[in-house]
């Protein structure tokens, strides 16, 4: 190479360094706009806003700034509605141009969600929805879960109620994608531990006539049930199991949704009962008493596993826009950051399996009064499969 042609290299690189420098200069001056996507009103309701509170927190924990550039938010009420779910998450892509999509509680937005974040290429960080398609057949390097898959909590609990010894399980949910794979996944676990499900029953998302299935529950006579419901519909499924005199004759098992920010309204119809899920009430480490404490003084409300999955979304998404100094386009220096990382979660640090999906611990714990207290690990760092995910 001539010592003209050394010099005009020379000057390309620092040209193009200088480019790079200033173009993450721009990215550090603006404001990162943070798409979150969850519902504000229905029978998930409480759960969207557990979700921001416990984002936001960790946001002002950061002072108020991640990886050095301010958050803008820009809100969208998904109604935990499908057929509105393409409309409302193009909204946030196309016309408000968001960087990243923090989204949503109800598994069928979530596809389609992960379907838009696909096609478009945006960041997704799914704080609750446990869709197994999400961090499976949808997988891809920038959608990642801070919370769970629907399998998780299911699978844990097949094992607990296999070990009690119950053999004729009839198990009660909602028909749609969260209902239909807890239940696949307490089958899975109960099953192999030489259990039998007897009988599945469902109603429609988000229906609260229980009568007739608690009819039939009584009528067939099971050793135990199990179940998933959520949110106000939970609130009105473990008063209505109460009420129709079932609570004293057949155990009630559930994913810890059922009784998690629930309490205040179930009020003595919850005692006792046993769920499986990632979070507590008294976990009692340092790190999950701060959290309780700030959160508290934050909002003068209790956290629940909603909160924690929103503290820890903006957690993760900090972790991956650190590793890129704020430029969120740097998707796969973003993934492989995130992918690395240790989760300083209030529930207990956690990893993502290779599928983005967490890899922890899941408790079993009894409703005492208003918590849900951890009495054992129901199992240990448990990573969901990631069926058809290739990555
Ligand atoms: C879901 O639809 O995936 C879902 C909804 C509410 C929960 C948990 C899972 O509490």
């Amino acid at each position: 190479m001539t010592l003209k042609n050394t010099s005009r290299v020379a000057a390309l690189v620092a040209a193009a360094a200088a480019a790079l420098l200033s173009a993450s200069a721009t990215a550090q001056a603006t404001k990162l706009k943070v798409g979150l996507m969850l519902p504000y009103t229905g029978t998930f309701a409480a759960l969207g806003v557990a979700i921001e509170n416990g984002f936001r927190l960790n946001v002002a924990e950061q002072g108020g700034k991640l990886a050095g550039r301010e958050i803008e938010f820009v809100k969208v009420d998904d109604e935990s509605d499908p057929a509105k779910a393409t409309d409302n998450v193009n909204k946030l892509i196309k016309r408000d141009n968001v960087d990243v999509i923090v989204g949503t509680v109800h598994s069928g937005v979530a596809m389609a969600m992960a379907k838009a974040a696909k096609d478009n290429g945006t960041m997704l960080i799914v704080p609750n929805a446990g869709a197994d398609a999400v961090t499976g057949p949808m997988c891809a390097n920038h959608i990642f879960r801070s919370s769970f898959s629907n399998w998780q909590p299911g699978y844990a609990m097949g094992e607990v109620v296999a070990k009690k010894g119950h053999k004729k399980v009839v198990t009660i949910t909602w028909k749609y994608a969260a209902g239909d794979e807890s239940v696949k996944g307490f089958r899975e676990a109960f099953e192999k531990g030489g259990g039998q499900v007897v009988k599945e029953l469902s109603l429609p998302f988000p229906g609260v006539e229980f009568q007739a299935l608690l009819t039939e529950i009584a009528s067939i006579k099971p050793d135990a049930v199990y179940t998933f419901f959520a949110g106000g519909g939970a609130v009105k499924f473990v008063k209505d199991y109460a009420a129709a005199g079932l609570k004293k004759t057949i155990p009630l098992y559930g994913a810890g949704f059922l009784t998690d920010g629930t309490l205040e309204a179930q009020g003595a119809d919850a005692d006792g009962l046993l769920t499986t899920l990632h979070y507590g009430d008294s976990l009692e480490t340092p790190r999950d008493k701060a959290f309780r404490l700030e959160y508290v003084k934050a909002y003068r409300l209790q956290p629940d596993v909603y909160a924690v999955q929103g503290y820890d979304a903006a957690q993760m998404l900090a972790i991956g826009l650190k590793a890129v100094n704020g430029d969120i386009s740097k998707k796969a220096d973003f993934a492989a950051a995130v992918e690395k990382a240790k989760i300083d979660s209030p529930r207990g640090a956690f990893t993502l399996g290779k599928s983005h999906n967490p890899v922890q611990d899941i408790y079993l714990r009894q409703v005492v009064g208003k918590e849900n207290k951890v009495i054992g690990v129901a199992s240990k760092s448990l990573a969901d499969p990631g069926r058809g995910c290739r990555m």
